[in-house]
């Protein structure tokens, strides 16, 4: 019955995803300058006013923009992994992450990551997204497995939607102090920033949040020197660009 309505241009309460970013409108010129940002800076935090657009402004904006060739990085292809911090964030970070970067077991992407704050600059590297020209894997290849292993390489990028949630669920943050596991989260993913820029990887970290939390962000260490390094403030649309 419903066949002719499967996409439709108003997206009701709930963000644009992906697959509606060609109904998305009147932010061209905030999606460039995000972009910019995030190529060069490889970290990026999205905030506005609860409702604005941030969520949409990602997932329809800068995602389809950067699988486009918008966003000049390493390899052609994307992969996104995207999770919300619910109430527990490294399961959803490592469930994301072992889907994208194809890693079966999300245990073994968990137990990894629990190595140290630079353990998932290695899940990548190791990982069938990072092509390795001086691997003995590529050397031995023939035409047809070098094609493959190509096709399989990707940049990656991490996104935390809704990073206020490590503020409003007491198991992420209890009497002004993150959880052991948001510390951990945060820990992985500002580190593998910081390695990402310092070794040019083409591995990118977005957040979006609700700008009321920006104090709170000084619960994590080093958080608020990377929100002064990379911002980006979602300004509310006028009645003509909506
Ligand atoms: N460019 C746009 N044109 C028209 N409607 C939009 C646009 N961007 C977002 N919206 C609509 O505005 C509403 C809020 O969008 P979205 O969820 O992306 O905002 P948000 O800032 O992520 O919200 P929250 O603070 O709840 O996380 C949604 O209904 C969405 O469909
Ligand atoms: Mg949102």
């Amino acid at each position: 019955m419903f066949d002719n309505f499967q996409i439709c241009p108003y997206t009701g309460l709930r963000s644009f995803t992906e697959e509606e970013s060609i109904y998305f409108k009147g932010r061209e010129e905030n999606i460039e300058k995000a972009i910019e940002q995030l190529q060069s800076n490889k970290f990026l935090m999205v905030t506005g006013a609860s409702g604005d657009g941030k969520s949409s402004l990602v997932y329809a904006g800068i995602i389809p923009n950067a699988r486009a060739g918008f966003l000049r990085s390493k390899y052609t292809n994307w992969v996104v992994a995207d999770f919300r911090p619910e109430r527990t964030p490294f399961k959803n970070l490592c469930k994301s992450l072992s889907e994208q970067l194809e890693i079966e077991n999300t245990d073994t992407v968990e137990s990894e990551l629990k190595h140290g704050f630079s353990a998932l600059i290695d899940l990548y590297k190791n990982s069938p997204r990072h092509l390795d020209t001086d691997s003995a894997e590529w050397r031995e290849a023939d035409d047809n497995g070098k094609a493959v292993l190509k096709r399989k390489s990707a940049n990656l990028m991490i996104l935390v939607d809704q990073f206020e949630e490590f503020f409003t669920n007491p198991e992420n943050y209890n009497h002004g102090a993150p959880s052991r596991e948001s510390n951990l989260v945060l820990n992985v993913l500002l580190e593998t920033s910081r390695i990402a820029l310092e070794e040019d990887l083409p591995i990118y970290i977005v957040f979006t949040m609700r700008s009321d939390f920006i104090g709170q962000c000084s619960a994590f260490r080093g958080l608020p020197e990377y929100i002064g390094f990379s911002q980006f403030f979602v300004p509310r649309l006028n009645r003509t660009q909506r």
